[in-house]
């Protein structure tokens, strides 16, 4: 019996232990998150990746930028913890070599992802500092977490600082090639039939809209933003025709609109606003139809939440927006004056939903 007793303290001793580890991973996660950026920011991956073979700490020291200045015992702690317990690079410990892991592929700066510039945007005090006031903005309301730590929303934010600017539309072009291409190969020939003039509604660099004609050139394609991002536009190209403005105000004339990763940058309040923008723009008034590109929560409900989540709460705090449930979408959609809902699940993060006039 007593055995018995001492068997179930000890359960609850380590079940205890397992959960205060638990929790103080969680405290100090922000160390993953810093490590990242300092190994991107060092080049270490691209540095191993460029000599092929795994290379010491002695070695990988003279091959970062500045190698006379460097603090080894600072570079052996940042790598023993990226090594342990994040696993983004290998060491051998018999010639004390480090090496690459399937990890690192992604953290290559020249790779083709655009997960490098995504992470090195979102690590940097405009991706981060928002964080700070979340407690508040959750529960006093109004301004978002973004606009209480910088003074001004996250489009303001990117008018007045064009570097970051370029590098957020890069970043969203990145993106957008990747999923939109897919979309449009699985389901272009019955989304865009019968179309012969699209707005592409906060079309950043024009991504979906290049994607949009190559495949289908009869369709006239225009690419609707901000003036910053008009302006900050370097290929402009002749394919699409580019018309700068505001999606609150009024959108340009077609048969059909796309707002892709548009409405979950936004409210509820805003969402109604934009969609019926885009239903006052559609020609003729019925039979036309709103293409939206955005994720369903409950869509795919046996894949991983953890993109979801994340998304979810990014929306959130950077720009006021959230993702929806299909339900969510079909109120939305049915409140902002539509007659029907279609919605199909075509990635894990992406599906389409079409708003009908
Ligand atoms: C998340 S990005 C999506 C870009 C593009 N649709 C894509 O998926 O690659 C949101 C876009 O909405 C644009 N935007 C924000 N507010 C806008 C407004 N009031 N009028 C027009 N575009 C706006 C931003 O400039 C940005 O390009």
């Amino acid at each position: 019996m007593e055995q018995v007793m001492e068997k179930d303290m000890d359960k609850q001793m380590q079940e205890l232990v397992a959960a205060r580890i638990r929790i103080t991973k969680y405290a100090h996660g922000f160390m993953e998150s810093m490590s990242l950026k300092c190994v991107l920011e060092l080049g270490i991956a691209d540095i191993l990746h460029k000599n092929t073979k795994p290379m010491t700490l002695q070695e990988l020291a003279a091959a970062l930028p500045s190698p006379p200045t460097v603090d080894m015992d600072r570079l052996r702690s940042l790598l023993r913890y990226v090594v342990h317990h994040m696993g983004l690079f290998t060491l051998d410990n018999k010639d004390g070599t480090y090496g690459l892991t399937r990890y690192s592929e992604f953290l290559l700066q020249d790779g083709e992802s655009y997960l490098v510039p995504m992470f090195l945007q979102t690590l940097t005090d405009w991706g981060i500092g928002a964080w700070y006031c979340l407690s508040n903005s959750i529960s006093q309301g109004g301004p978002t977490a973004f606009e209480r730590y910088h003074g001004m929303t996250n489009w303001d934010y990117m008018a007045s600082h064009p570097d970051m600017n370029r590098r957020f539309n890069k970043v969203q072009e990145g993106i957008t090639k990747e999923m939109f291409g897919v979309i449009v190969q699985r389901c272009g020939s019955w989304l865009f039939n019968g179309i012969g003039s699209l707005v592409d509604v906060g079309g950043g660099n024009g991504t979906a809209a290049k994607e949009i004609v190559k495949e289908f050139p009869s369709i006239k394609c225009i690419v609707f933003d901000l003036p910053h991002v008009m302006r900050s536009n370097s290929d402009k190209n002749s394919e699409v025709e580019w018309v700068e403005g505001d999606m609150f105000k009024s959108v340009p004339h077609a048969d059909a609109i796309l707002l892709k990763s548009i409405l979950h940058d936004w409210s509820d309040d805003h969402c109604m606003k934009i969609l019926q923008r885009c239903k006052e723009a559609i020609n003729p008034p019925e039979g036309g139809k709103v293409i939206i590109i955005d994720m369903v929560i409950d869509i795919n409900q046996d894949i991983d939440m953890y993109p979801t989540l994340v998304l979810d709460m990014f929306m959130m705090v950077t720009f006021g927006g959230k993702e929806r449930t299909s339900e969510e979408w079909e109120r939305l959609i049915r409140n902002a004056g539509y007659s029907k809902c279609k919605i199909t699940p075509v990635l894990a993060t992406a599906s389409i939903i079409e708003a009908y006039t």
